[in-house]
């Protein structure tokens, strides 16, 4: 734990005060949060309500997630429960400066596969794909279901929108419509299916020719697909702006293409 806690800290969340110093006020909440698999991870209050050092001294306030405008809101899940095909961060930019009540694409851009915009494994890009999602829009989000102080689900939720007549298949909705944790909330389950080689920006603020162009580099880095290289080279070489990553991965780019493959 303390070993997770040093990394966390030199990954920038060294300006976190931690969950001890929010004990004497909220003394319940930091004991129900303590049990949770995610405290247990090393995911603190401050993750999720902002830097509380002088809020925890007695001044300033601190964020809600549920009081923010439903980007902000659902950035702060988006920050770790986001994979996708990746995230590249923007030029000068640290996700993990990323903090509650900002939006997390001016830290980075995330990516998700053409094919199957849902296969990367992260409950955040499988929810987006559902319909059930599209046409709930801002009402669905991950709070509908998840107590983050508890960590309980609440199987209920689906009823709030959904009348159990609509179905008429019986009480556990989501151990048919989530089976073993999918996201992707479907009239079936539905099998997965390989997400392809080409990946397009998650929202409309996640673009960037840059961006793109790097999380081709990086795709083709794992994968060693032409056509992701020629993707990233095309995209990098075009910009005006090349900064020291867009060097390095163009450097490398152009030694693989002397290179027979
Ligand atoms: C000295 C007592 C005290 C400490 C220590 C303290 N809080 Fe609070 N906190 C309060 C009070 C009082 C409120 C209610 C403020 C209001 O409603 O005006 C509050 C409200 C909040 C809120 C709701 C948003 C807001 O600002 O009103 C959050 C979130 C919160 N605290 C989180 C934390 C976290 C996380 C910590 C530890 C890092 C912490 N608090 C430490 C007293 C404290
Ligand atoms: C995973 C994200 C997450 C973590 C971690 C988290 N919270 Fe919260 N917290 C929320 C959300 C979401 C709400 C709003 C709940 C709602 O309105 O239903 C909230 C609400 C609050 C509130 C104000 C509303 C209330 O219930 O009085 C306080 C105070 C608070 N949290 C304190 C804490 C403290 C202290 C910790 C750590 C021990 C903590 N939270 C950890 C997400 C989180
Ligand atoms: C700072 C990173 C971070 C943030 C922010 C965060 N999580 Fe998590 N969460 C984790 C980690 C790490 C785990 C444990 C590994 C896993 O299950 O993926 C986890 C696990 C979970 C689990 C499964 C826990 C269990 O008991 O089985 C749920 C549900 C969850 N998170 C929901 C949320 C929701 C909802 C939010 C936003 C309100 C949120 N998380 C914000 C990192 C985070
Ligand atoms: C409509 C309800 C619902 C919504 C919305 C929802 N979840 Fe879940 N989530 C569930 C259910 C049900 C499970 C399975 C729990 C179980 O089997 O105990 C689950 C499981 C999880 C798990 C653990 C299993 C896994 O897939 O790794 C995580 C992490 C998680 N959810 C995160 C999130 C995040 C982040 C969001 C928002 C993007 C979210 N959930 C939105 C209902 C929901
Ligand atoms: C915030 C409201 C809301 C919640 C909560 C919600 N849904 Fe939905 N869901 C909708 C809307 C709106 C639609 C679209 C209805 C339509 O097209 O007629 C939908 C559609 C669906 C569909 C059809 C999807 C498709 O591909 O055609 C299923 C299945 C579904 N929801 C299941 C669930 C289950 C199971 C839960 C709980 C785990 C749930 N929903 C929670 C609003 C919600
Ligand atoms: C035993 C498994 C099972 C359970 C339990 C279940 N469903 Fe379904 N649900 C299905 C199947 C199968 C379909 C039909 C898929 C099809 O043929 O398109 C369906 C269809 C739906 C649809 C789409 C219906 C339409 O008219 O568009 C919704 C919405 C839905 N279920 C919601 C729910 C809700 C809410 C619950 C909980 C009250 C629930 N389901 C419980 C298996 C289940």
């Amino acid at each position: 734990m303390l070993i997770l806690l040093a990394l966390l800290g030199g990954l920038g969340w060294g300006q976190f005060v931690g969950d001890s110093a929010c004990a004497d006020c909220h003394r319940n909440i930091v004991k129900r949060y303590g049990a949770t698999t995610m405290s247990k991870e090393g995911v603190l209050c401050e993750n999720c309500h902002g830097e509380a050092r002088m809020h925890a001294k007695g001044a300033g306030r601190l964020e809600v997630p549920t009081a923010l405008e439903p980007v902000e809101r659902d950035a702060v899940c988006a920050q770790c429960h986001f994979r996708g095909a990746g995230r590249v961060a923007r030029a000068g930019r640290d996700v993990r400066r990323f903090r509650a009540g900002q939006t997390l694409t001016r830290y980075a851009a995330s990516f998700v596969f053409v094919d199957a915009p849902e296969e990367g494994g992260g409950a955040v890009e499988e929810l987006a794909a559902s319909r059930c999602k599209q046409k709930a829009g801002a009402d669905l989000w991950c709070g509908s279901c998840h107590d983050s102080h508890s960590g309980a689900v609440d199987r209920s939720a689906c009823l709030g929108c959904h009348a159990a007549k609509q179905c008429g298949r019986g009480k556990d909705c989501s151990g048919c419509h989530m089976a073993g944790g999918d996201h992707r909330i479907g009239r079936r389950k539905t099998a997965r299916r390989a997400g392809g080689w080409q990946v397009r920006p998650f929202t409309a603020a996640d673009g960037g020719a840059r961006e793109l162009g790097l999380q081709y580099y990086g795709l083709w880095q794992k994968s060693g697909d032409g056509r992701q290289r020629e993707e990233a080279a095309r995209l990098l070489t075009g910009l005006l702006n090349k900064d020291a990553a867009v060097g390095r991965a163009l450097e490398n780019l152009k030694k693989a293409g002397t290179k027979k493959r």
